[in-house]
């Protein structure tokens, strides 16, 4: 089976293991919750926390728990099911992809936080101000290629600690749609595109987890 990660995949891979390692500090056997756990940095955030040892506490649709089990996720929340601005949990760390958590759910939960995402630029601001006048450690980054990091994405590829999950591909000819879909932000894992025309590409079949070889 031939290797498939376009360079989005590369960045979401880098991304999920600078918040967790660079950003988060994690430690083998700390606890963390993974809020947006099903999508492009989330799946592989999942994936790479328990290869570093981690107990992983993944929140998604319901939809979605077989999937993020199926990463290794010890313990799910389904947000359909329970609010996560109410959730008692205690964790090491919360690393939030979605970007729906307030100061407020990261104190309540954690003893340190990184923020991925934001839902608004309201959201974003306001939680960036509170860091600010706070004690609590709430980490905020934009994820930078370096060889040592690309390195270690490659041991973990190589030791088949991360698969990538392509829930579809989608034909040059449906760039919109494809957009349409990645921008309603409920992807499980990635989509990917496929240029039939080009001599060497490998048709992928949607929903086929790639492993790597
Ligand atoms: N800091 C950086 O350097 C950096 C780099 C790349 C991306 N990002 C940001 O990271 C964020 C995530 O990107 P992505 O590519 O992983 O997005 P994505 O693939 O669209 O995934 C979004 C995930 O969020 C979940 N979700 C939807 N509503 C939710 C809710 N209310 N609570 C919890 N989870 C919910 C969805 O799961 P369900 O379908 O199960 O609901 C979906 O799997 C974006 O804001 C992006 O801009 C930041």
């Amino acid at each position: 089976m031939g290797t498939f990660v376009g360079l989005h995949g590369r960045a979401l891979l880098l991304t999920a293991l600078q918040a967790l390692l660079t950003h988060g500090q994690l430690k083998e056997g700390e606890s963390v919750l993974i809020n947006g756990s099903s999508g492009g940095v989330g799946h592989f955030a999942v994936q790479i926390a328990k290869a570093y040892g981690a107990k992983v506490t993944a929140v998604c649709s319901s939809k979605n728990i077989n999937f993020v089990k199926a990463l290794g996720a010890d313990q799910v929340v389904a947000y359909d099911k329970e609010s996560i601005h109410h959730h008692d949990g205690h964790y090491n760390l919360i690393i939030n992809t979605h970007g729906n958590l307030s100061y407020k759910d990261y104190k309540r939960m954690g003893q340190r936080g990184v923020i991925v995402g934001f839902t608004t630029m309201g959201h974003m601001t306001s939680l960036l101000l509170q860091g600010r006048i706070s004690k609590f450690p709430l980490a905020q980054f934009t994820a930078e290629a370096n060889t040592a990091d690309l390195e270690t994405l490659a041991f973990l590829i190589r030791d088949r600690k991360i698969r990538v999950h392509l829930e579809k591909t989608y034909s040059y000819k449906e760039i919109p749609e494809a957009i349409s879909y990645i921008e309603a932000m409920r992807t499980r894992g990635k989509v990917a595109m496929v240029w039939e025309s080009v001599a060497g590409t490998e048709e992928v079949d949607a929903g086929r987890n790639i492993t790597y070889s």
